[in-house]
């Protein structure tokens, strides 16, 4: 793909995404997916961990990018939703040992999981309100091996959450396209 063309999205992901519209779970733009997919390729992305799992358009995107035995966390308040994203991701022919879907609040869930074990962790969670974010910055520090990276959907448009992150010096940050955030930790 061009840097300019526009992303073509295959069948798997154009399902998942009119399933995202008919429910009303806004999926991340094709933009955003392949600014995912590419952290994660660079990033040799064996373990990573998605805040708003949805209908799946973010993980198909993100297993994408990861080595073909990673593994993706994906935390959902919502049963239905994540029930759509595993119908979504077997029949993109993801293997079930791939994904590990795990259904709460993302506040809950994080602080089970292993300090320095993940490559990347991405925050799509649109109704998170701002002591949230403060927690999945802080969070993130802890889960992010060294050179991991945090990503928020829709970060640069928080004005408070990106004075944070450039403020944080264990973390280097970056605006993307599409309002994603991104941060790598030192
Ligand atoms: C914007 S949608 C996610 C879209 C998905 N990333 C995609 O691209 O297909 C936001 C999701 O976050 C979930 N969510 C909201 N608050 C949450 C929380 N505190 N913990 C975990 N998930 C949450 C919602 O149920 C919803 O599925």
């Amino acid at each position: 793909m061009a840097p300019d063309s526009p992303v073509v999205e295959d069948d798997a992901l154009s399902a998942a995404r009119t399933r995202a519209a008919a429910l009303g779970c806004p999926a991340i733009t094709p933009g955003v997916g392949a600014a995912l997919r590419f952290l994660a390729t660079v990033l040799r992305a064996r373990a990573v961990v998605e805040i708003g799992t949805g209908t799946g358009v973010s993980g198909l995107y993100l297993l994408r990018g990861m080595v073909a035995d990673g593994v993706l966390t994906s935390i959902d308040v919502a049963p239905e939703l994540q029930a759509e994203a595993k119908r979504a991701l077997r029949s993109a022919g993801v293997a079930p040992g791939r994904t590990r879907l795990i259904m709460g609040r993302a506040l809950d869930v994080l602080p089970r999981l292993t300090d320095g074990g993940y490559d990347l962790l991405f925050v799509d969670s649109a109704q998170a309100d701002k002591a949230d974010y403060a927690t999945y910055h802080d969070e993130a520090v802890r889960l992010l091996r060294p050179g991991g990276v945090l990503a928020f959907a829709d970060g640069t448009g928080l004005s408070e959450l990106v004075r944070a992150v450039n403020a944080d010096d264990r973390l280097v940050a970056l605006a993307l396209p599409d309002g994603l955030l991104a941060a790598a930790k030192v």
